[in-house]
């Protein structure tokens, strides 16, 4: 089913490239299910253009207090991920990662600078800090400002929770001259950025509305960022018909993202029963869209094909 922010995506690329005349090129779309760190190792090396993602955040996460035993095996997971996107990133190239310092109880765990620290560790290069902020009136259920309304005195104040860092690291150096040179007329048509549109995200500060808890949305359990994060960085940062990973799918949405933009997909999720809520997000719910193709792999082999 395409919906009606697809239609305007695609109209906007194709006004931005000069017209409607540019073919629309089918895209594919891969869902692994399973741990990351262990899967990641179907992805072949320098195959990825730009990975964008979310990691689970400790044990501040929505309905998993428990996820991990101790902040350290948080870290450890986050290390052996970190060297297998490094591993199967294209050189020069971007990993976008959504993460935010993470509150239990009266300690804040630093997960910006620890997550920013191994990942330059394994290669990487930090390129720019986004503070992706949140409406005004937007509560965490943390409820850390209740604190002080109960105790109005010096020492009780904890903030509420407004923002979250989009950290933007960089393998390498990207070689502007030599790729410009190789890339077909079409992708760089189809991948030209419309300069009044990007003046609204040109400033390290995004303001954009979080997904909002509705009744019957299909995100419910799943921290799930809205889908204007990963439009505008696969905009920013990857070709029309490139390839857009991301290691912790979640609902799905940088491949709904990244098929709306004339991208392929790779996503990896660790929960099998969300197989069908990224089917049905990414448009793959039934057969009536037949161009773009979505597989499905477990462990051992590919068990479906669209
Ligand atoms: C913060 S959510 C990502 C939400 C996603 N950005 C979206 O918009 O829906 C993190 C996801 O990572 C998954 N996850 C946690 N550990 C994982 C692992 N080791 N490998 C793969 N996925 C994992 C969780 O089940 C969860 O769906």
């Amino acid at each position: 089913m395409r919906t009606s922010s697809k239609n305007s995506c695609e109209l906007a690329a194709a006004r931005d490239a000069g017209g409607g005349a540019l073919s629309r090129m089918p895209t594919t779309h891969r869902l692994i299910i399973g741990d990351c760190s262990e899967m990641l190792n179907k992805v072949p090396t320098r195959s990825i253009s730009l990975i964008i993602t979310s990691p689970p955040y400790f044990n501040g996460q929505l309905g998993f207090p428990d996820l991990f035993p101790s902040y350290e095996a948080f870290l450890e997971l986050m290390t052996r991920v970190a060297g297998e996107l490094y591993r199967v990133l294209e050189s020069g190239r971007i990993v976008a990662l959504v993460v935010d310092d993470v509150r239990i109880r009266r300690r804040l765990y630093p997960l910006v600078g620890d997550v920013t620290r191994l990942m330059e560790e394994v290669g990487f290069r930090k390129r720019e800090e986004i503070a992706w902020l949140k409406p005004e009136g937007y509560i965490r259920t943390s409820r850390r400002s209740g604190v002080l309304i109960q105790h109005p005195y010096p020492m009780y104040s904890f903030f509420d929770n407004r923002k979250e860092t989009i950290l933007i690291l960089q393998k390498g150096k990207f070689e502007y001259d030599r790729f410009f040179e190789r890339l077909p007329d079409q992708a760089k048509a189809k991948s030209r950025i419309d300069i009044t549109e990007w003046q609204k995200w040109s400033s390290d500060v995004w303001c954009i509305t979080n997904c909002l808890p509705t009744r019957g949305r299909i995100e419910k359990d799943i921290a799930a960022f809205p889908d204007e994060i990963p439009r505008r960085l696969i905009r920013l940062y990857s070709f029309w018909n490139e390839t857009v990973l991301d290691p912790f799918v979640g609902s799905g949405t940088v491949m709904k993202t990244a098929r709306e933009l004339g991208r392929n997909s790779i996503g990896i999720e660790i929960r099998p029963e969300l197989e069908t809520i990224i089917r049905t997000k990414a448009g793959f719910s039934n057969n009536a869209q037949k161009k773009d193709s979505f597989s499905l792999e477990y462990a051992a082999a590919i068990t479906q094909d669209q």
